[in-house]
């Protein structure tokens, strides 16, 4: 990726691996002429065990090396990362910045039928109790809310790994919380977990509906192009640029297998040599 400010205005999406493509999906799909840059910081995920201050710290490098690439906005396709740092982004920076935690929330009071919403994460963002605030702000009264945290489900899917034996064995002891509450809808609160969809729908039952954030997160992003200076692209074919603090070639596998063909080359970054 090079330095300074690009001509083409851009938006900038990062995640700590690749769980963020859910949301880069959503956006490519709403807004197909839109130049991306997308970061996924495989060498230093996962981020949910992490102490929060350092995924804070995080955001703010990878913030700015997308910030220093010219991107006009910043999608934080992370929910770890957002729990701790969007605010502090949208403060500092001055581009919009959006995140996923309050999206994935409209989501499911719209499609919640009984008011039983459930909420899986990491433990960092169960733990940062963002959900909790956000559910709290956007649910109708007599709602109830169960999260729980669900360790482990990330390195699956960052080993490529969406629906084995041990991935489902996983998931049925760790949903077995939020099925017990008997939700009615359940948040995907982590942008890898989509990608787990089948197994986790398989835990639930067809009864409960899966919320992702990525499809409200682009609707924002779309809704704040349209109330900016500028109108969302219609035409072109726009720069779609892949970056990773990981190992560029397994990115790009399980970029392509997750996302689809729009992964191209991925381009190394390496913390180390900054
Ligand atoms: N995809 C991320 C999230 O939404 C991060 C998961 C991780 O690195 O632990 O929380």
């Amino acid at each position: 990726m090079t330095s300074g400010r690009s001509d083409s205005p851009s938006i900038g999406v990062f995640d700590s691996g690749l769980g963020g493509l859910t949301v880069l999906r959503a956006l490519i799909d709403l807004l197909p002429h839109e130049p991306v840059v997308y970061f996924g910081d495989t060498g230093r995920f996962p981020y949910g065990p992490k102490p929060p201050e350092q995924v804070r710290a995080y955001a703010h490098q990878i913030a700015d090396v997308l910030v220093a690439s010219g991107v006009q906005m910043l999608v934080v396709a992370c929910n770890s990362a957002a729990s701790v740092a969007l605010e502090e982004l949208q403060d500092r920076l001055d581009i919009p910045v959006v995140g996923v935690v309050e999206p994935g929330v409209r989501a499911a009071v719209q499609a919640t039928r009984r008011g039983r919403i459930g909420v899986i994460g990491t433990v960092n963002t169960i733990a940062s109790g963002s959900y909790q605030r956000a559910v709290a702000a956007a649910a109708p009264p007599g709602y109830t809310l169960t999260c729980c945290a669900c360790p482990g489900f990330v390195e699956f899917v960052e080993n490529g790994d969406v629906d084995s034996d041990q991935v489902h064995v996983l998931a049925e002891r760790l949903l077995a919380p939020v099925r017990d509450a008997k939700v009615d809808t359940l948040v995907l609160g982590c942008t890898h977990y989509p990608l787990l969809a089948r197994t986790i729908a398989d835990v639930m039952g067809r009864d409960v509906v899966l919320v992702s954030s990525a499809d409200e997160t682009a609707f924002e992003v779309r809704a704040l192009l349209d109330a900016g200076a500028r109108t969302p692209r219609t035409d072109g074919a726009p720069a779609r640029t892949f970056v990773t603090s990981g190992d560029p070639h397994t990115f790009a596998a399980l970029g392509a297998r997750f996302l689809g063909p729009e992964v191209g080359t991925v381009v190394p970054w390496n913390w180390n040599r900054r």
